[in-house]
């Protein structure tokens, strides 16, 4: 009796889609709890390719109900086009997707406050997606949001609006000089998805207590990743959520006395989106290499991802953050382009070397990586399907990820397509 986590321990765009979708194999139930349409999930069946923001990734397989949780934040413009997107290629989406009623609406106003924050940050930028995630989470803390639930009740929806672009639209005239909004045109906007939401708005978190009481298999699907947590992650240079396992209850209503796998999936290397520090960063060909081979452009954005090496010093902090159980190891194919792989082992700081992830966001900007190299394998793998089927160097290398984490591997990705991992099942 008890839900599966899975979640990135970088930067976002481990791979946690495709873990997702093998998993959801034997679930019952996948639940999104944290973001929103910032992610970009792709998941490939055969020579299809899906790539989901903010429905979740087991949307693809039939039969599972896909919730969509009171953490997250919902742009019903974003939720119609995906369902009808979906729909459009025969997947069955409207009776098996539920919305909580207590998740928050990312409205016009959201999106453009995003930008104009953005623009105004100039430099010191936070490189966010523009989808106007931050904004739709302040208002959510500052009790100022709107929900699903706000559509239900046209009197009510009007009367928080109101009070909302109140002070929003002295924000938007007076510091941004742009145009304001009138509530009640944001109002009639809302209210035009009352009939696409109806049939979904559900209390999904009693839906999945009520899962795992019955012993149904439960799968949490992150989205974003441990390093763009608000709390634990390179602050500021984070998104607005708890994508770590805390917020996998938080964002779900699922207990935290109800988690059993925490699954936490890392790239062979890493990549980030947005600006922020890496320490692993690498500018040079070999950055070049790993974009390329890895196909590493934002699935949401567009936006060159920035590459760089594997960094242990920061999974070893995101794996102890979110206590995972076991690993997914993504994109080791990718690292057959390589002759030497190296992996961050310590930090070198204003001269002294560390092997903690520091807390100090001064410390992290010091930071220089310090690195184990390893030999690489240079042929192909992504016909191996077992680990014994791996050459010796790339045995080691995983190897040595396992032995430094102190996690077994469930998961070892070696492309693209949905057959090609190694897999050891654990029961969602
Ligand atoms: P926001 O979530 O749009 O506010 O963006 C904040 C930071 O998180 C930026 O650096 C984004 O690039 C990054 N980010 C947000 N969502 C994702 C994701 O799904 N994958 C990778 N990076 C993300």
């Amino acid at each position: 009796m008890s839900a599966t986590v899975v979640l990135g321990l970088a930067w976002g765009d481990e791979g946690k889609g495709r873990v997702c979708d093998a998993l959801a194999a034997d679930a019952r139930y996948v639940a999104r709890y944290s973001g929103g349409n910032n992610a970009g999930h792709t998941i490939r069946v055969g020579k299809e390719e899906f790539v989901v923001h903010l429905i979740p990734s087991g949307i693809v397989r039939a039969g599972v109900v896909c919730t969509i949780g009171n953490g997250v934040v919902v742009n019903p413009e974003v939720l119609a086009e995906e369902v009808s997107a979906l729909e459009n290629r025969g997947i069955e989406v409207r009776g098996r997707l539920k919305v909580d009623g207590r998740a928050h609406l990312i409205l016009p106003y959201h999106v453009r406050l995003d930008g104009y924050r953005e623009k105004a940050l100039g430099k010191a930028k936070i490189g966010t997606t523009n989808r106007g995630i931050g904004p739709t989470y302040e208002d959510k803390i500052a009790r100022v949001g709107i929900r699903v639930q706000d559509v239900f009740d046209e009197g009510i929806l009007r009367a928080k609006l109101r009070a909302a672009l109140r002070e929003k639209n002295s924000l938007i005239t007076n510091v941004y000089g742009e145009e304001p909004y009138d509530p009640d045109e944001i109002a009639d906007y809302l209210l035009s998805f009352r009939d696409l939401l109806e049939p979904m708005v559900a209390d999904t978190g009693a839906l999945l207590r009520g899962a795992i009481k019955r012993d149904e298999p439960v799968l949490l699907e992150g989205a974003q990743a441990t390093l763009l947590d608000n709390d634990f992650g390179t602050y500021p240079f984070v998104t607005s959520s708890n994508p770590s396992a805390g917020g996998a209850c938080v964002g779900t209503g699922v207990p935290p006395t109800s988690l059993g796998e925490v699954i936490g999936v890392t790239k062979a290397y890493t990549s980030r989106v947005g600006d922020g520090p890496f320490p692993t960063e690498l500018f040079d060909e070999m950055g070049e290499t790993l974009r390329r081979v890895g196909n590493e452009y934002g699935s949401t954005t567009g936006r060159p991802r920035r590459c760089g090496w594997l960094d242990l010093v920061a999974i070893k902090y995101t794996a102890s953050v979110n206590g995972i159980t076991t690993l997914a190891l993504t994109m080791l194919d990718v690292l057959s382009a390589v002759e030497e792989v190296k992996v961050c082992v310590g930090y070198e700081i204003d001269g002294e070397r560390v092997d903690e992830y520091p807390m100090s966001q001064t410390d992290l900007h010091h930071a220089q990586p310090v690195y184990k190299s390893l030999s690489g394998w240079g042929v192909d793998v992504t016909g191996c399907r077992r680990r014994e089927d791996l050459p010796e160097e790339a045995r080691d290398f995983v190897s040595f990820i396992e032995t430094e984490l102190g996690v077994p591997l469930c998961m070892i990705s070696v492309g693209p397509e949905r057959d090609q991992a190694i897999v050891k099942r654990i029961g969602v």
